[in-house]
């Protein structure tokens, strides 16, 4: 057999994206500790930095500088992310930085998107996981909605609780005018009720869609909320410090569901560690943090529960 044929009849990886919509909650924490734990159980993963403003992850893995990047692919037009994959510290784990120069990749329009990911499931790996920027830009709405598992990161705080309802929002109505490319009236009506004080008085994903069917039918209608439903986000509370806060993914998948018609997955919390943090502040690689820690064992746990997902 070819090498050619060979790598055409390997499987894709499966893509892990991590967002949540706020700043500083733990999202590159989280992708690490998810991608490390990944490697541990022996599965190959590479770990990238989608982050396309602020380039942080291989601080996280203690590498300084990066000796190649994501913006080299995109500028030098190497044939293959496989040639800017770097490896780590840990067995099975590698990394695809980001880039904290000004990135010709800041604003790629969607069909560059679309290459680059492909280019993702093209990785020699079982499991790609994907840190993204904070925020809800299309370019971090778009790569959270292709991946296999959309995974949420909110910490149990007013403001986190209700970006998180924010960011899938913004996913489900991205997703819906994406499918409403090739029918403009549609369009102008899903940009109309993403405002939440549209006058036609649409306030929900619900109404949205069954102003949809009064005015398009039920043929219109019906694939539409089939991807809405498909949407399926999980959610990790992090930096819980009693067993209160662990409710705050519960908070997002009930308004999410009511509002939204989304069903998600509480895949449970992380707790605060002081040794992530001091790690963190000092550059110190994440795959060394201590293996009796709290927060290692709860990651160890959410990783089992997507794996069975
Ligand atoms: N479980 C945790 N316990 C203690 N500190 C944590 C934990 N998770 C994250 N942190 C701390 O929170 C800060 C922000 O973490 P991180 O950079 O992962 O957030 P982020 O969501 O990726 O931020 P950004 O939106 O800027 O990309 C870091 O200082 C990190 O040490
Ligand atoms: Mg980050």
């Amino acid at each position: 057999m070819t090498e050619e044929q060979d790598s055409e009849m390997a499987p894709a990886p499966i893509i892990w994206a991590v967002g949540g919509g706020k700043g500083g909650v733990g999202k590159s924490v989280v992708s690490t500790l998810l991608a490390f734990w990944l490697a541990r159980m022996g599965k190959r993963t590479v770990l990238i930095d989608v982050d396309l403003g602020g380039a942080n992850l291989h601080t996280l893995l203690g590498i300084k500088n990066p000796p190649r990047t994501l913006n080299d692919f995109i500028t030098r037009n190497f044939d293959s992310l496989e040639e800017i994959c770097v490896d780590t510290e840990a067995k099975n784990l590698r990394l695809i930085s980001g880039s904290s120069e000004v990135l010709s990749l800041a604003n790629p329009h969607f069909s560059q998107k679309v290459k680059l990911i492909n280019h993702f499931s093209r990785l020699d790996a079982d499991y790609v996981v994907i840190d993204l920027g904070a925020g809800t830009s299309f370019n971090v709405l778009d790569f959270f909605l292709v991946a296999h598992e959309k995974i949420m990161v909110l910490v149990p705080e007013p403001t986190s609780i209700q970006n998180a309802y924010i960011f899938v929002r913004n996913a489900v109505y991205r997703r819906l005018s994406r499918l409403s490319t090739k029918d403009p009236s549609l369009q102008t009506l899903v940009k109309i009720a993403m405002d939440p004080k549209n006058e036609l008085k649409v306030r929900t994903i619900k109404e949205l869609l069954q102003f949809i069917e009064e005015s398009g039918g039920k043929e219109v209608a019906a694939p539409l909320e089939k991807e809405v439903r498909a949407i399926q986000p999980a959610i990790i509370t992090n930096m819980v410090n009693d067993d209160k806060e662990k409710n705050a993914g519960r908070i997002v998948q009930i308004v999410a569901e009511k509002y939204l018609m989304i069903q998600s997955t509480d895949l449970g919390s992380v707790s605060h560690d002081r040794q992530i943090f001091s790690m963190v502040s000092d550059m110190a690689p994440l795959i060394n943090l201590d293996q009796s820690s709290q927060a290692f064992a709860n990651m160890h746990e959410i990783v089992t529960k997507l794996l069975k997902n």
